[in-house]
């Protein structure tokens, strides 16, 4: 394999932290770690999307270009990692909000995650189109009002995944966890990532597949639309390992994603995604969202409590951030 040859720009504190949950173990009688990209950085606190973009900010700088253009929901921790690495970086920023979530706090347009985007300078265009991780028109004419303006225009898509380069960064992930391994003397052979737009579980099922170690990438769909994301990790994980040169093909079998835990839709929590944000935060306090890790955590616990996940393993939880997201879901936790 050869990640080598692509251009980094490191935009992280380093490795990010990996740790024992121990309540947390305790109260499930299996031993679980996290591994904290949810603050592997000082842009705008950080998150997976950061460690994708430190792939793509090399390639926009090279190409020229002045703005990074990209798309998410309203709430969209993504576009929020973007604006910061334009800043970063000294470019533009301009994103595109959609109406992806049936949520109508009142300050579900003004706080957390674009409160962040708007005060690290990008351009925040509201848009009423509703989820879909599909390439989308609106981000298509935001690229055009870049170039009329007399920019040039970096385009990101959304969650950085359906791109060349998108995943990238977390077959990173994986040699950086072999490598926290060797140095604490443990081996994960489970890995539990929250999907929705897929190249952080591509990526991930790449870096492990390279090292020959029997362990599983569990993937647990947030977005509601788990057909849709197995597709996009299973494309990304195949032009990623191409572009790697894996030298073996990823097949569908190497795609675990499980669908029970996304309800009842993106963007929203269950009653269950809300006891497992709840428990996990009074065992460890750890903070997890409503729209990802909250459902990633309460997927690995009933995974854990079912026996699917046996006992004796040794369970890696990858936390990708999100947590600003939860100012726009005040109203559910008073
Ligand atoms: C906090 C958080 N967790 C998980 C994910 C899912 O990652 P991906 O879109 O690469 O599947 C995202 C972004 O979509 C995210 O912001």
């Amino acid at each position: 394999m050869n990640l080598e040859k692509f251009p980094h720009y490191p935009l992280m504190f380093g490795p990010s932290p990996l740790h024992p949950l121990k309540r947390l173990s305790e109260h499930l009688g299996l031993e679980i770690w996290a591994k904290r990209d949810d603050c592997n950085s000082g842009l705008a606190y950080g998150g997976n999307k950061v460690r994708k973009l430190e792939y793509l900010l090399p390639d926009a700088l090279a190409q020229g270009c002045d703005t990074l253009v990209s798309i998410g929901g309203m709430q969209s921790n993504h576009t929020r990692q973007v604006a910061a690495v334009a800043a970063f970086a000294g470019l533009k920023a301009h994103l595109v909000q959609e109406h992806w979530v049936n949520w109508h706090d009142a300050v579900y347009d003004r706080v957390g995650n674009i409160q962040l985007s708007r005060i690290l300078g990008a351009k925040v265009e509201l848009n009423p189109s509703g989820f879909s991780i599909g390439l989308r028109e609106s981000w298509q004419r935001a690229l055009d009002t870049v170039r009329e303006r007399g920019g040039k225009p970096y385009a990101i898509p959304a969650g950085a995944s359906d791109h060349p380069l998108g995943g990238l960064g977390f077959v990173g992930f994986a040699a950086e966890v072999a490598e926290q391994e060797r140095q604490l003397g443990v081996f994960f052979d489970h890995i539990i990532v929250c999907s929705v737009t897929g190249s952080t579980q591509a990526g991930m099922i790449v870096g492990f597949t390279a090292q020959e170690k029997a362990r599983k990438v569990i993937g647990i769909d947030a977005s509601a639309k788990p057909r849709e994301t197995f597709e996009q990790i299973l494309k990304i994980a195949r032009f990623t390992a191409e572009a790697v040169e894996l030298g073996r093909e990823i097949t569908p079998e190497d795609v675990i994603l499980e669908t029970a835990y996304a309800a009842p839709e993106y963007g929203l929590p269950s009653e269950a995604t809300l006891e497992a944000i709840r428990l996990c935060a009074r065992l460890e306090g750890m903070i997890t969202d409503v729209v990802y890790e909250g459902k990633s955590m309460h997927g690995m616990m009933d995974l854990i409590q079912k026996g699917a996940i046996p006992k004796g393993s040794k369970v890696l939880y990858a936390h990708l951030g999100g947590a600003p997201a939860l100012n726009g879901y005040a109203g559910l936790f008073v």
